[in-house]
């Protein structure tokens, strides 16, 4: 219960980031999302080092399909996964072959997990911060052939992790009562 009402988004990220030990442990809290019929929709790419260039370049060839760049924005849009050190690309592979399964249900259990990875990264004491910006399949159709998935992979954001560099502001109590109701 303490890391999970501790936990805040950390956007000013540094080195280190976790090594493969650590994350071999927080994939495995995520693969434990709930998954209905055991689909087993999630995938991650995990990006670090120079992987982050090939991920701006992803950024910005896909942007290209449908706008003109100057450099200035291409500069810009390079810099964006140089934020933090590491970078975890989210996707849902979404099998349609289940109709008792819906793309929605498969789409909430990998953000189950991406979750579960925000969580368990807190209780390391890590920081991240999950990001779509304009990069997720929802709101760029071209990504996902960027990033050299498969055509029923959707992006759904990136989780972009590292040492907290700055403790988190803080933020209200938020109320219980505001967003639950009881039926006795
Ligand atoms: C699916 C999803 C996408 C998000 N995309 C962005 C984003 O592109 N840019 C951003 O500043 N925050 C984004 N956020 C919000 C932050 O990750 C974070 O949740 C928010 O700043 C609240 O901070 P807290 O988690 O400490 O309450 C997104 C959150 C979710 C769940």
């Amino acid at each position: 219960m303490k890391t999970l009402l501790s936990r805040r988004s950390i956007s000013k990220l540094k080195e280190p980031h976790p090594n493969a030990d650590e994350m071999e442990k927080v994939y495995q809290a995520a693969l434990r999302a709930p998954d209905h019929s055991w689909l087993r929709p999630w995938r991650f790419i995990e990006v670090v080092g120079e992987g982050r260039k090939k991920l701006g370049q992803a950024f910005i060839n896909s942007t290209k399909k449908t706008e003109e760049l100057d450099e200035e924005r291409e500069t810009k849009i390079a810099a964006l996964p140089m934020r933090s050190p590491m970078v975890i690309v989210v996707i849902s592979k979404i099998n349609h072959e289940k109709p008792n399964v819906p793309r929605l249900e498969q789409i909430q259990s990998t953000a189950a997990a991406a979750q579960n990875i925000l969580i368990a990264l807190h209780d390391m004491g890590y920081g991240a911060y999950w990001r779509t910006g304009k990069y997720s399949t929802e709101r760029n159709e071209h990504i996902s052939a960027e990033l050299s998935l498969d055509k029923d992979d959707e992006v759904l954001g990136y989780l972009y992790v590292g040492t907290p560099e700055v403790e988190a502001s803080k933020i209200p109590q938020l109320e219980n009562n505001d967003y639950v109701t009881h039926w006795n």
